[in-house]
């Protein structure tokens, strides 16, 4: 039971993944201000509950498997909390932003990516760290 409640947060995670990556495309793609906004919007919703789902599939292997809050726990909390955290200093900047401008438009672009590739990093340490504990790197 465990071995599968622990699958499921590893692919949502490996989902999760996925979906920043793709955010990628997003910037290039829009062109017209009230559409960035619209789809930047979707795109925190869907953000958030993915997160949310990793974090709630997390929280049920971490007590289903009563297993403590190690490092390791503690260590994907702080990373999700960053995660979240960004996200929605993100959205309000894009929110609230004057994108008529076309210069403006193009540093919200440009920040919007900077801030997909922080989420990528967050998201690959995280996998990085569990792997290497997986492979005994830190000890049993
Ligand atoms: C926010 C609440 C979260 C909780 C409570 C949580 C909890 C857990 C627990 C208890 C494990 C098993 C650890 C072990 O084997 O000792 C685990 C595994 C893992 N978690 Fe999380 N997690 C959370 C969020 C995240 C996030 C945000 C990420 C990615 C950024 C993540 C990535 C992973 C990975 C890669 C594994 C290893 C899976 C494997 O065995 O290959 N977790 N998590």
């Amino acid at each position: 039971m465990i071995n599968e409640l622990m699958f499921v947060h590893k692919i949502l995670v490996y989902i999760f993944f996925i979906f920043l990556v793709a955010g990628f495309a997003m910037p290039s793609m829009i062109n017209d201000a009230y559409k960035f906004k619209k789809i930047s919007f979707i795109y925190t919703m869907t953000f958030q509950a993915l997160a949310s789902m990793v974090a709630f599939a997390g929280l049920v292997v971490l007590y289903a498997g009563h297993m403590s809050w190690d490092v390791f726990s503690v260590s994907m909390v702080l990373a999700w909390g960053m995660m979240m955290f960004i996200e929605i200093k993100k959205h309000r900047l894009i929110k609230y932003a004057d994108l008529t401008h076309s210069n403006n438009f193009a540093i919200i672009k440009q920040g919007f990516n900077k801030i997909s590739i922080l989420q990528v990093l967050i998201i690959v340490g995280m996998i990085g760290i569990m792997s290497l504990k997986n492979m005994g790197v830190f000890g049993s």
